[in-house]
């Protein structure tokens, strides 16, 4: 890899005497962006069929006259958010994280730091790894599921795939930012061994992983913003995790201080210059912040960027944007993690020779699945809706479209189709990013914020399922939306159901693949289904104030013994899979669970082998078991395969408060191998440590 922490460490002493040339001024014009909210509303109003927020990469420092280059931002997670119509718009994260391949991750990342090369950018703002305590959280979609440590590994990989490009990966939004209504003024409350074990893992495994950058986010952790705050940013990140690069602040609102910020371990104030430049030279005039603090910041910027862009590859034309290459990637990432969550009586895939005509009902038949009108908004040159592709994947079939407002008029024609889709779930509207009109300066693009009402859908769309569903014995319901969709209320109206997320500019073609059974499904839940909502940890998203519990998702249902309506890491799919012959050990400092998958059904298809790793031996209050390693593996018919998963011990660990440490404990420990975290589809094992 060319971009790791000792090939950047490898630039400290050019970074130190540039700095020495610096004057305090200059030092602190590296300190922050020059992209003003005005200037940006300004230039949407100039021409708002083609400008948009981050349609250009957006400037930060840089000083020509030494020869540092300045920080040039792109925003992301599902692609490239420059340009309009340009970029390959990939299946937002939580889709990404469904695949659970981190293979495809890091290939993502590529595609995606080639990319910003072609826009003349050297940073990618896109890998964001907060995890949703609730699933309500608007902006789930950009994150990839409810657990830590699969989190960790999908934001390493995508930190990988960027920087091997040459592009600086920046990881956020550091942290506990899980709440978007309430995201500028929510203080997160919770205990150290919540802290240590569940929110902050994963950010230590992409710093690990060589992610040079870090996004403060804009809400508060105990009272004190993320953006200012002395024990995230100097004590844990810089100095616990030795993070040699640099932390940049949420853009517009995450900096609220000059003085409190800059001594909390703010590095760079994004997007414009508001508490830093003049202010923050002037706090140093006035001993409220020493000049060391200033240098380290420069230091940590100018280290980075030299590193970066000294050996960046030849430039990126713009023949790579939505490449064919890059957009094959699109719909492999769709086909791989769109979810088959039911499938009674094998009612899919749908036979192209019989199916003559086929039914889509649901607004969202004909809208483009890609996700949220926020930050992240990727602006690709074409997407493929889920009406087109069924067309696609079933040129022979009819596909008739109806919006489904008149429930006689959808059971008549229910009545006379031979299948019926339903495509229902959530838009830019539902969920999403949100800045409210007077926070934006009248910008109002980003509207979505928390769930509003409920996890389930909408009351129109559950009364067409329920009434229109069973006209149809050949029934499916696609699920369009960032985190869970409650299905339980109407999940006996229909034969089949398929969780698509927002699946990005090739979704529908994958969908109608899928439908159809040229691919077979092979995601798997990210997250949980709980049979009701409040199985599930409750939080007000209008609040100043919320405490996390230590327990959520899998692991509180779990602990408390409530079985739920479908388990993390569950994925049907059109064949079958056995595991059998399973061993465990523990060897060096790792324990290994191995398996033989069969495939014993009749056709290829994927399966993702997961490993956990359960706690009752132990003397504290532990989860029952959680994820501690997984893989996805491809096989033909009858094909077999030994799978071998491993984790480091050091993933074990438990946060001790009273030594303020992470601890292995010397027990036996059970090692689960299979298919989802359902323990009847879990062969089980212990090893001693
Ligand atoms: C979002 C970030 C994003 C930034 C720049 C903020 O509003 O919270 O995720 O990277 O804008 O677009």
């Amino acid at each position: 890899m060319k971009c790791t922490k000792e090939y950047r460490l490898g630039f400290t002493e050019k970074a130190k005497s540039i700095l020495k040339n610096l004057t305090l001024e200059e030092k602190v014009y590296l300190m922050s962006g020059r992209m003003s909210l005005a200037q940006e509303m300004e230039n949407i109003k100039t021409d708002p069929d083609n400008l948009h927020y981050n349609y250009v990469p957006y400037p930060a420092g840089g000083i020509e006259r030494v020869g540092v280059p300045p920080m040039l931002f792109c925003d992301g997670p599902r692609g490239v958010v420059c340009g309009n119509g340009k970029t390959t718009c990939f299946p937002v994260s939580m889709l990404r994280g469904a695949s659970f391949d981190v293979l495809l991750e890091e290939k993502i990342g590529h595609a995606i730091g080639k990319e910003i090369k072609a826009f003349g950018g050297n940073l990618f703002g896109g890998v964001c790894i907060n995890l949703p305590y609730n699933p309500g959280w608007g902006r789930s979609q950009e994150t990839y599921g409810e657990e830590s440590y699969h989190l960790g590994q999908m934001g390493a990989a995508l930190v990988r795939g960027v920087q091997e490009e040459d592009i600086i990966a920046c990881v956020k939004h550091y942290a506990f930012n899980q709440m978007e209504n309430s995201r500028f003024k929510v203080s997160v409350e919770c205990d150290k061994r919540t802290e240590r074990e569940v929110y902050l893992p994963h950010f230590k495994e992409c710093i690990d992983a060589g992610a040079a950058s870090v996004m403060s986010s804009y809400n508060l952790y105990h009272g004190t913003h993320c953006g200012h705050h002395d024990y995230l940013l100097n004590e844990v990140l810089k100095k616990e995790w030795d993070f040699d690069g640099f932390v940049m602040s949420d853009f517009y609102w995450g900096v609220k201080d000059t003085v409190e910020a800059a001594n909390g371990g703010q590095d760079m104030e994004m997007a414009h210059t508001v508490f830093f430049g003049d202010k923050l030279v002037q706090a140093v005039k006035d001993g409220k912040v020493s000049e060391e603090k200033i240098d380290e910041s420069a230091l940590r910027i100018i280290r980075t960027l030299l590193a970066f862009t000294s050996q960046q590859d030849t430039q990126c034309n713009s023949s790579v944007l939505a490449s064919k290459e890059h957009i094959a990637l699109a719909l492999e990432s769709a086909r791989k993690g769109i979810t088959l969550l039911k499938n009674e009586k094998q009612i899919l895939p749908l036979d192209k020779k019989k199916v003559k005509k086929i039914l889509v009902l649901g607004a969202l038949g004909e809208a483009e699945p890609i996700g949220d009108h926020g930050s992240s908004w990727v602006r690709p040159p074409y997407v493929i809706s889920p009406v087109q592709g069924l067309s696609m994947a079933a040129p022979d079939t009819e596909v008739i479209f109806d919006k489904g407002e008149d429930l006689d008029r959808a059971k008549a024609l229910a009545k006379e189709a031979d299948a019926v889709v339903f495509v229902v779930g959530y838009d830019y509207n539902d969920e999403g990013e949100f800045v409210s009109a007077e926070e934006a300066e009248g910008y109002t693009g980003s509207m979505g914020g928390d769930r509003k009402y409920s996890l389930g859908l909408h009351q129109n769309e559950i009364e067409l399922i329920k009434s229109v569903g069973p006209v149809n014995d050949c029934s499916t319901a696609v699920l369009i939306g960032g985190n869970t969709i409650m299905i339980t209320e109407w999940m006996d109206s229909v034969g089949a159901i398929i969780m698509a997320y927002y699946p990005g500019m090739e979704g529908g073609r994958a969908l109608g693949e899928i439908i159809f059974g040229d691919i077979s499904p092979s995601g798997k839940l990210p997250y949980v289904l709980p049979y009701q909502e409040s199985d599930l940890p409750q939080v007000d998203w209008e609040t100043t104030k919320q405490h996390y519990d230590y327990y959520h998702g899998y692991a509180k249902l779990e602990k408390e013994g409530v079985k739920p309506l479908l388990p993390y890491g569950f994925g049907l799919s059109y064949t079958t899979f056995e595991v059998s012959d399973a061993t465990f050990k523990a060897e060096g400092n790792q324990v290994y669970a191995s398996c033989k998958l069969k495939n014993t059904g009749n056709r290829e298809g994927a399966e993702v082998v997961q490993m956990y790793v359960g706690f009752s031996k132990s003397s504290i209050d532990r989860p029952v078991k959680l994820l501690r390693g997984f893989t996805r593996v491809n096989l033909v018919p009858g094909e077999e395969m030994i799978v071998t998963l491993s984790c480091p011990t050091e993933k074990l660990c438990y946060y001790n408060e009273e030594t303020n440490q992470m601890e292995l404990e010397a027990m036996e420990y059970e090692v689960y191998i299979g298919t989802s975290s359902d323990n009847k589809d879990l062969i089980k094992g212990s090893v001693k440590l």
